[in-house]
C-alpha cells in the first residue's frame, strides 16, 4: 500500500483540503470590498499566518516596478526577511523567473536557498498574479518543519492567491 493510501495520512490531506477550501472563502469574505493592494496582501498574510501553526514565515515579495528583474519584500509576519531578491535567486526569485509554484522539502538540498531564518527547514512559494495574468510578486511560506508542504498545499494557496489578486479592478 503506497503511503499515500493509509486511511490515517489520506484523512489528515482531505481535512488539509477542507481547511483551505474554508480558509479561502474567509480570506475572500474580508477582503470584500477592499482594492488597496496592500490592504489585501496584509490581510492575506494575517489569515494564513494565523491558520497554520506549521507556518514560520509567511509573507509576500513584490516586482519592484522601477526594477522589474528584482523582487522586494511585502507585507509579512515572521523573522526579519531579505529585502531584495533578484529573479532566479533563491526560491523565491526561481518561483518569479519560471512563474511556478516551487514546493521544497528541505531547505538545505535547494541550491541557491536565501537563509532568512535559520530554523527554516522546507518552503512553498507561488507566483502572484493580476487579472492580465502579469506577475506581481509571489508568496513565500517556511516552515520549521521539514517536508512540510505538498500538493494540498500548492492548490489551496494558488486558489487563494488567485481569488484575492487575480481580480479585475472596479
Ligand atoms: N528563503 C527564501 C528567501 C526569503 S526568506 O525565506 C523570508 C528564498 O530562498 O527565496
Amino acid at each position: 500500500m503506497a503511503a499515500d493510501d493509509k486511511p490515517g495520512r489520506r484523512g489528515m490531506f482531505s481535512l488539509k483540503a477542507e481547511h483551505y477550501v474554508r480558509l479561502a472563502a474567509d480570506i475572500a469574505a474580508v477582503l470584500d470590498g477592499e482594492d488597496n493592494l496592500v490592504a489585501r496582501m496584509a490581510t492575506v498574510v494575517c489569515m494564513l499566518a494565523a491558520a497554520f501553526e506549521t507556518f514560520l514565515w509567511t509573507g509576500f515579495y513584490l516586482v519592484d516596478l522601477g526594477k522589474p528583474e528584482e523582487l522586494v519584500i511585502g507585507p509579512y509576519q515572521g523573522t526579519l526577511g531579505c529585502l531584495r531578491i533578484p529573479f532566479g535567486r533563491g526560491v523565491c526569485g526561481t518561483s518569479a523567473a519560471e512563474m511556478r509554484t516551487v514546493v521544497v522539502p528541505d531547505v538545505e538540498r535547494f541550491e541557491g536557498h536565501i537563509a532568512c531564518d535559520s530554523r527554516a527547514r522546507s518552503e512553498i512559494v507561488t507566483p502572484v498574479r493580476s487579472a492580465t495574468g502579469a506577475l506581481i510578486g509571489v508568496l513565500d511560506i517556511d516552515s520549521a518543519q521539514p517536508d512540510a508542504f505538498d500538493e494540498y498545499d500548492a492548490a489551496g494557496l494558488e486558489t487563494i492567491v488567485r481569488r484575492a489578486f487575480g481580480f479585475s479592478p472596479p
